[in-house]
């Protein structure tokens, strides 16, 4: 076992290799169209030794060999291609989808049961994906749940129920299932549509399954099913995801221009990658090479199909042989299947003679590492100096812990207008006051945090700074679509600065819903209007409005003794904005200091185009009433 583990670049890892991909076929089972008295069942014809058909009624299927039911067979020829696990699942023509639910059941339980018995003689090296009767959902999750318990890591399901997608809801329900039992979700295409026009030359194989494939990935996607779905599903779409990668541009095309291919998800089709898996059956070095960078090298995991002719012949080679840096051929070759399974890691790493470790928690139990998600984030930064420069990893790092802060304020302003709307609809409760106040003071330890955060980056040498600057052109932080949505959220509304955003169709639909949403200013104002202390007549100039709500708030501070926790929240807001200038000043100071008065990336004048945006406040009627108090 030792001698077959792939040895990682870093000393201390070393990675099982995992084909989370492949198929099984009992040696014999029983003779289900005598069983049920329904005709065309699979059954098994062995031929010559070692070696067999598969026929379905009387129609020759596919030649198989003695792997699918051979454990001694199978392990030789993992041997021989360094493969240290295998999860084996039934194929797709067992599925019996099609039938009465009780022979589907019973066909079911049956494979569930033979796989185990075949994973039992395999060492601890083969472990098991379960079928379900999908035509019954009920069956289905309980099925899975006997399997679970039994040792089955999972199911393998088929892309479709007859003219059923993925996103049926009896098939959505399974799939929250899944996520409760921790089980592992592996989808296969299968039953492929057009056959009638793709009679010959494996055409159902070679082009109906890559389509089919995609379109149980599309369905799932477009209907709102993983917005439903809770994030913890682990699933993966066999064969690279089918067509699903190449064709994502496309799809995102449809969903940016067309309203009706819009579907019902909450967000564009390219921000779900993080919702599945696929296998890396492509069979084609530029082909693995998209499909990484398109899904994300996290994303991706061996599957051979083996024992198959259609499958990977020397499992594995195709990862072994990419030009992808070692971290990633590790997560590819089996660190995203040991989470995608929810394999206990430290165990499958630890030889007997290694020091007991601490309690570890069990495979489908949170870690640190996986609640946090700290393996992904630290895959997130790509330096673009070559050969890399020392300080463009820091300045990746800032700015990246800055986006995840800004993502933090806009969380809690987001609750700060939802407790301002609430005291409006509710002007005589304090409860709502008091949350958005407490709210408001975490913003601005966070912004205060922010603005210390530049001493870091300062660090940094200018000439440093321009040995990779040309690289990033024309990235600037103009395009942070964050900052931008954090202005217009607190009421900064500035539709110009939308046009920074056109590369990035999903950045300019945020922040043009950002525009028509109720800012922090007017939900702060609307509750002052609620409780009586707002009247703006009609007409008024925009000088008389100002005028108005600044009255407004001095009338809090006028009557302390009533409104303490409105002062608060008055107090709250006005530090914001002065820690945003401060923010704002700090940065400039920062630009002043690495790049002096140049240009920025962005093509403003730099410093000087900054200190323009110096004056800007969100909320000019809090310094306004400090005025109007002196009157
Ligand atoms: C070497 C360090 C930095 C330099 C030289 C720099 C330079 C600049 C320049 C020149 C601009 C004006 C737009 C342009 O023409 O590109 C700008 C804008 C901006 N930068 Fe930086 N920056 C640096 C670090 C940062 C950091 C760490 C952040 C943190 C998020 C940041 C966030 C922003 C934002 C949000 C804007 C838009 C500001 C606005 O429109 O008011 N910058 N930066």
């Amino acid at each position: 076992m030792q001698a077959l583990r792939h040895r990682a670049s870093r000393q201390t890892v070393e990675m099982p290799v995992i084909d989370i991909h492949n198929h099984f076929f009992p040696r014999t089972w029983p003779d289900f169209a005598a069983r049920f008295g329904t005709p065309n069942w699979p059954w098994i014809k062995h031929t010559d030794p070692g070696k067999a058909e598969i026929m379905v009624g009387d129609r020759f299927f596919r030649h198989i060999y003695s792997a699918c039911w051979d454990p001694e067979v199978r392990l030789q020829e993992m041997d021989r291609d360094r493969i240290e696990v295998q999860v084996i699942s039934a194929t797709p023509v067992l599925f019996a989808y099609d039938r009465p639910t009780e022979h589907a059941l019973d066909c079911a339980k049956l494979f569930n049961d033979a796989a185990l018995e075949i994973c039992g003689h395999g060492k601890g090296r083969l472990k098991s994906l379960c079928q379900v009767p999908l035509q019954d959902i009920d069956a289905s999750c309980e099925e899975l749940s006997r399997c679970m318990r039994a040792g089955h890591l999972g199911a393998q399901i088929g892309n479709h129920l007859g003219e059923k997608n993925l996103d049926d809801p009896g098939i959505v329900t399974f799939l929250h299932h899944c996520a409760d039992e921790g089980a592992a979700v592996l989808v296969h295409p299968w039953d492929m549509f057009g056959q009638s026009r793709m009679p010959r030359y494996m055409m159902p194989w070679t082009v109906g399954m890559p389509a089919e494939t995609q379109l149980g990935i599309v369905a799932l996607i477009l209907s709102g099913a993983f917005d439903k779905l809770p994030k913890n599903l682990r699933i993966c779409f066999a064969h690279g995801g089918g067509s699903f990668a190449f064709l994502l541009g496309r799809l995102q095309n449809a969903w940016e221009h067309h309203p009706i291919a819009h579907g019902n998800c909450d967000l564009p089709p390219k921000r779900y990658l993080d919702r599945f898996y696929v296998d890396s059956a492509v069979f084609d070095g530029r082909a693995l090479q998209f499909l990484v960078e398109t899904m994300g090298a996290e994303r991706v995991m061996l599957g051979s199909d083996y024992p198959f002719p259609l499958g990977e012949h020397g499992i594995g080679s195709l990862i072994r042989s990419s030009g992808f840096a070692s971290a990633e051929k590790e997560l590819l070759l089996g660190g995203n299947a040991e989470k995608f399974l929810g394999l206990r890691t430290e165990s499958t790493h630890t030889g007997a003679s290694e020091p007991a470790k601490p309690i570890e928690p069990r495979g489908d139990q949170l870690t640190y590492s996986s609640y946090l998600r700290v393996p992904e984030l630290l895959q997130l930064q790509h330096p673009q100096s070559r050969p890399e420069h020392h300080d463009e990893l820091l300045f990746i790092i800032v700015h990246q812990t800055y986006e995840l802060w800004f993502k933090e304020l806009l969380h809690d302003l987001d609750g700060v207008v939802a407790s301002l709307r609430a005291s409006a609809a509710n002007p005589k409760s304090h409860d709502h006051v008091y949350e958005a106040a407490r709210l408001l003071r975490r913003c601005t330890e966070i912004t205060r945090v922010l603005v210390e955060q530049f001493t870091i980056l300062e660090t940094m040498l200018p000439t440093h700074f321009l040995a990779f600057r040309g690289k990033l052109e024309p990235a600037s932080g103009f395009q942070s679509e964050q900052f931008r949505e954090l202005e217009f959220l607190c009421g900064l509304k500035d539709e110009k600065m939308l046009r920074y955003h056109r590369p990035t169709p999903e950045a300019y639909a945020q922040l043009e819903r950002r525009l028509r949403e109720p800012s922090v200013h007017d939900a702060f104002f609307d509750a002052l209007r609620a409780m009586g202390k707002l009247t703006i007549p009609e007409g008024a100039t925009e000088r008389e409005r100002l005028d108005a709500r600044a009255r407004a708030v001095l009338s809090l501070y006028r009557d302390e003794h009533s409104h303490r926790d409105w002062i608060d929240v008055c107090e709250r807001l006005t530090e914001f904005d002065e820690l945003v200038v401060s923010w704002r000043l700090r940065h400039i100071q920062l630009v002043e200091r690495i790049i002096g008065m140049r240009m920025g990336t962005g093509g403003s004048a730099g410093s000087s185009y900054l200190k323009l945006t110096l004056d800007k406040k969100f909320f000019p009627e809090l310094w306004e009433a400090r005025t109007l108090l002196t009157e």
